[in-house]
């Protein structure tokens, strides 16, 4: 049986950059779930459709088409065929992909996806709801989180890193509508799960989460 291990919690934790470098060293699949919303989110807007324009979410959601393929061990996300890694790490649609994951049609979309990994290959899933509601028996779960300010200020960091001009004010601001919608949604809102350890990283640096959340999992295989 496939070992599932799924790792939830808000925007800016750290859950991509740990799970990415978790899996490398158990040789597990890395599933971002994140990167699927981004998909249907640069779709929806290329074609011009206004976030809050539900009804026009759930009917052209069905045109694009996500899957996923993985080169060298990086996950690869494909919308109708194309190869959408360059173009899903914006803030834009970062923020589309926060407001159209609240439609249900967009959800019941990715599910299957989702799910066929986890069946299919030992995965490490992160996003909000893989805890919860994706792997609910999954055999390790994790939340994963840290206070908005620290949040804010790796994002700072990082865009930094990259040269890109931004205020560590707005980055803040925008986290904490985004946690808002992601937690408060109807339908598979971020929270941790039961059965999942808490882990806030606030105070600790990536190899010190890596570390215990590798301890984690050794201690359930
Ligand atoms: O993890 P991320 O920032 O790439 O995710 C972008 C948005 O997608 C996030 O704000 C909410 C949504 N999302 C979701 O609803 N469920 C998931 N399992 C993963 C992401």
């Amino acid at each position: 049986m496939a070992f599932n291990v799924a790792i939830d919690g808000p925007a800016g934790a750290g859950k991509s950059t740990i799970a990415k470098s978790v899996a490398a060293e158990l040789n597990y699949i890395y599933v971002d779930t994140g990167a699927m919303y981004r998909a249907i989110a640069l779709y929806l807007l290329r074609n011009g459709i206004e976030a809050s324009d539900s009804a026009a979410i759930s009917e052209r959601c069905k045109e694009a088409k996500v899957s996923i393929q993985y080169v060298d061990g990086k996950q690869v996300v494909l919308l109708n065929g194309e190869d959408v890694n360059p173009y899903i790490r914006t803030e834009e649609v970062g923020n589309m992909a926060s407001a159209s994951s609240t439609n249900p049609d967009v959800r019941l979309q990715l599910l299957d996806l989702q799910r066929e990994l986890a069946a299919n290959n030992n995965v490490i899933m992160d996003g909000r709801d893989i805890g919860t509601n994706i792997l609910p028996n999954a055999q390790v779960k994790i939340y994963l989180t840290a206070s908005i300010q620290v949040r804010a200020k790796r994002r700072y960091n990082e865009l930094i890193a990259k040269g890109q001009e931004c205020n560590l004010e707005d980055i803040e601001k925008d986290i904490a509508e985004r946690d808002e919608r992601d937690m408060n949604r109807e339908i598979a809102p971020l929270k941790q799960a039961e059965d999942a350890v808490y882990l806030d990283t606030s105070d600790m640096d990536i190899e010190a989460v890596k570390t215990a959340i590798i301890d984690i999992i050794r201690s359930k295989q």
